[in-house]
C-alpha cells in the first residue's frame, strides 16, 4: 500500500470519529428542546407526508433523525413501520427514552449516511425523510454516496422528502460548514427517475428566536 493511501484512510477514520463525537457531544450537553434545530412545529414535514397518502404500514425512513419529535408524531398518526437512523447513538437513545414502550415499534439504525453499512441491507422503503442532514455533506463523494443510497432504497413510486438550508440560508449549522441547495440542485442530484411534486422555502425559528432559511422538497420515484 502506498503512503498516500495509508494517510488518506487514517484521516477518514479521524474525520468520521470527530463527527460522531461532535454529534454525541451536542446531544449530551444540551437538552433536546434547546438544540438549535429543535422543532415543535412539524407542519412543513407533515404537510408533505400527508401529500404522499401512505398506507399505515408504509416504511418511513427518517435519516439523521436525531431526537426529532417527528418520530413521536408518526407513531401517533398510526404509522407502524418507522425507521430512525442517526450517526449519533446518544441522539437515538434520547429519542428512544422519550418514546418509552412506543419505541419498541421503531427500527433503530446507527449508521453513517456517507459510509453506510447497515442501511444498505434495509428492505426498500416507501418514504425517505431528511430534515437538516444532507447540508452537512460538503464533499462530493459524500453527497454521491447519500444520493446513491436514496436511489437504491426508495421503491418505485416511493417518495423522498428533503429539507435543507436553501441558498439564502446560513453557511454553518451546529458549528459545521454546510452546503446549501435549491430544488433544481436536488433534482440534478436525484436524476430523471425522480419527479419533483412540491417545493417551498420555509423560515424555521430556532429556540433562540433566530431564523434559518430552508427549502422543503417532495419527490416521487417514477421508475
Ligand atoms: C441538525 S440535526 C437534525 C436532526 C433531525 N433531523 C431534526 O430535524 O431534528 C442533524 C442530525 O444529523 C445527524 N448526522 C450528521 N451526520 C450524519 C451522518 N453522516 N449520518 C447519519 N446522521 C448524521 C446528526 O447526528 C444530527 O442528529
Amino acid at each position: 500500500m502506498n503512503k498516500e493511501n495509508i494517510s488518506c484512510s487514517s484521516e477518514d477514520i479521524n474525520h468520521e470519529q470527530d463527527l460522531k463525537s461532535h454529534w454525541n457531544s451536542a446531544y449530551t450537553k444540551t437538552e433536546v428542546h434547546k438544540l438549535g434545530w429543535y422543532e415543535d412545529n412539524l407542519e412543513p414535514s407533515l404537510r408533505l407526508i400527508k401529500k404522499c397518502n401512505l398506507n399505515p404500514d408504509a416504511s418511513i425512513l427518517n435519516v439523521g433523525a436525531g431526537a426529532t419529535t417527528l418520530v413521536d408524531e408518526l407513531l401517533k398518526q398510526g404509522y407502524t413501520n418507522v425507521i430512525a437512523n442517526d450517526l449519533s447513538q446518544v441522539a437515538l437513545n434520547k429519542l428512544k427514552t422519550r418514546l418509552g414502550d412506543k419505541g419498541d415499534a421503531v427500527q433503530w439504525i446507527v449508521d453513517d449516511l456517507t459510509k453506510p453499512t447497515a442501511l444498505v441491507s434495509l428492505n426498500k422503503i416507501d418514504l425517505w425523510h431528511d430534515r437538516a442532514v444532507l447540508h452537512f455533506f460538503n464533499d462530493t463523494n459524500e453527497q454521491n454516496t447519500y444520493f446513491n443510497l436514496v436511489k437504491t432504497l426508495v421503491k418505485d413510486n416511493g417518495f423522498v422528502i428533503i429539507a435543507t438550508f436553501n441558498l439564502e440560508g446560513a453557511t454553518k449549522c451546529s458549528g459545521l460548514p454546510v452546503h446549501r441547495y435549491n430544488q433544481h440542485m436536488l433534482q440534478d442530484k436525484l436524476g430523471d427517475n425522480f419527479e419533483l411534486l412540491q417545493a417551498f422555502n420555509y423560515n424555521y425559528t430556532m429556540p433562540s428566536g433566530d431564523t434559518r432559511a430552508y427549502v422543503y422538497t417532495l419527490f416521487r420515484k417514477i421508475k
